[in-house]
Order: structure tokens, then sequence, then C-alpha cells
């Protein structure tokens, strides 16, 4: 068994085994029999923060593998009564989940998770550091309108520095030789952009222009503090993604957005709903990757080095 915390711990070889095994699943679609294995396995969903895709899409997951999943909220369970997240995580443990799957406000959190649980866990989303089956999405989504990753410019628009799709992003389609571009304000770009395999732009003209992937992020309000920007309306007219904006970007462009969108914000209707747009079928993809990625932590490899493997786990 293995977990899947973040892109950046992954090798190019994990990355293209999911998203070829993603491929594959969405090909043949696997019926629960043809699963047996996963039958008897039960994954917890530890949500700690609001989630309606990414919830979903890993129970349709669990559901195609024929796994029974459980779900946990902040509300309804005995987080909201103060259990810290190494008793929540060891009570789950002993109850007999097999998997877990994390959605949590601190970046970080699923590697304490994974120090104390005794079975794969992966990460569907903490704070702002990754949301590695988010970035898998895109990257399967992208590979079913280019033959490779290799060469695209890809620009991501928006929040970047509150994002963990972004960071996920950056990761895997650099380390599959995409040219990642950030385009923001200064205040919404990364403070310490040093370490990111990642060119950053201030000016969206500049930063889209003949790009070939245009993904455009949410701004994320509630992790925002005052003036990093000065208002929305400004940020629209500077940084939206429009039928007027789009043109600078190349005219077969694929246009991308994690979810959940604020219309007439980061996108307008005409493009979020234009037909350059493969919103929804980042949202279809977002299963099969979940398949993917749920398979994939519970296959038996332990020579992966890069995924940190957890000691004593059931394989
Ligand atoms: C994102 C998230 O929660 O990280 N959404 C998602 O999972 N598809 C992005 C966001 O909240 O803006």
């Amino acid at each position: 068994m293995r977990h899947l915390l973040a892109i950046r711990d992954l090798e190019v070889k994990d990355i293209q085994d999911l998203l070829e095994l993603a491929a594959d699943i969405k090909k043949n679609k696997p019926t629960p029999s043809t699963t047996k294995s996963s039958e008897q396995r039960v994954l917890g969903m530890l949500f700690f923060e609001n989630s309606t895709r990414t919830r979903v899409s890993f129970e349709q997951a669990a559901r195609g593998l024929g796994m029974q999943y459980t779900s946990f909220g902040v509300t309804g369970s005995s987080i909201a009564k103060g259990e810290s997240l190494k008793d929540t995580v060891i009570t789950l443990r002993s109850t007999g989940v097999d998997a877990l799957v994390m959605r949590h406000d601190a970046s970080g959190a699923p590697y304490l998770a994974a120090k104390f649980f005794n079975g794969p866990v992966i990460n569907a989303g903490d704070g702002m550091h990754e949301h590695p089956t988010q970035a898998l999405a895109d990257a399967m989504t992208i590979l079913e309108h280019f033959p490779s990753v290799k060469g695209l410019r890809i620009s991501i628009v928006g929040d970047i520095f509150h994002s963990r799709v972004a960071r996920s992003n950056i990761w895997l389609l650099s380390k599959l030789g995409a040219e990642v571009r950030l385009v923001g304000p200064r205040t919404l770009l990364p403070r310490y952009p040093g370490g990111l395999p990642a060119s950053l732009y201030s000016d969206l003209a500049t930063g889209i222009a003949n790009a070939d992937v245009v993904m455009a992020l949410r701004l994320q309000k509630e992790r925002m503090g005052d003036g990093l920007i000065s208002s929305v309306s400004e940020y629209a007219s500077q940084f939206q993604i429009n039928s007027r904006t789009i043109r600078i970007a190349k005219p077969e462009c694929l246009v991308m957005h994690p979810g959940p969108i604020n219309r007439g914000l980061e996108l307008d209707d005409a493009v979020a709903d234009g037909k350059n747009s493969v919103i929804s079928e980042q949202v279809e993809n977002g299963v099969f990757v979940r398949m993917a990625a749920l398979k994939w932590a519970f296959s038996n490899k332990l020579d992966n080095k890069a995924a940190v493997t957890a000691k004593g786990a059931k394989s």
C-alpha cells in the first residue's frame, strides 16, 4: 500500500501509472464484480472542510470499485467535541476502516494522519498545500485533447497564492514537461516562487499569450485577508477570462476551472460554457482518477520510495 499525499513527492513514473490506470478504467468501466479484492474494503471519508465535487467523486469512485465508505464531517462527529486529529485517526483505525480520504484546512494534515493510520491515506485537499487528485483529473483531461503534456504552454490564472490545485498542477504539469505560467495580481501570486517550476506574470495578456491551456482558479475569499485585491470588479476587469481575453490564447486552447466557479468573476458565461471549455470533462475524469488513486494506493508495491509508505499496513 502507499499514500497519495502530494504530487511533489511522486516520481514521473507514478504519475504516468496513475494516468494510464485512470484512462484504462474509463475505457473498460470496471464493474464491482471485476474488482472483487476491494469488496471488503471500507473507505473513511474525513472531510474537515466543505466540498461537493471532490467528496461526491470519491464516493462515486468507491462505489464504482465496489468499496464501502463511511463519511465523517466536523459536525456530527467527535471532532466537534474537540477530539484531536491524531485521536480521530487512531479511532478510525481501530474501527477497521481500511483507507482514509481526507480534506483538511491545515496544510500537511494528511501527513500527520498517515503517521497514525495503518492504511493508505489519500489527500483530498489540504489547506494551501496540494490537491493531487484534482491535478490528475486535469492532466487526464488535457491528455484527451493533446497527445502529450510535453511542450504545452499552460497558464494558471487567478488566486494562485491560496490554491492547492495550482500547487499540485504546477508540480504535475512541469514534471510532465509543460511550460507552466502563473498569472494573477502580484498579491495573489506565490510569495516565494523561487522553488516552483513556473514563471510569474502579473499581466493577463502576456501571461496567457499563445497558451494551449488556460486554467482559471476561484478567488478563495475564505482564505483571503484584507487588502489582497482592491475589489472583485477590478479583479474581473483585469484577469477575467472572457470572450475578449480568450482570443489572446491559442484559438483551440482548452479552458479549465477546478470549480466551484464564481461566474462573472473568474470566467464569463460565454467562456465557461463555450466551445473551448472542458470543465465538465474535468469533473467526469475526477471520478476515474479517484478510482485509479484508490487502486494504486492499495496496490502491493512496496518499493515506491517517493510516495511515503506506511509500516505494518494491509496491502
Ligand atoms: C478546489 C478545492 O477545494 O481545492 N475545488 C475542488 O476541489 N475541485 C478549488 C477551490 O475551492 O476553489
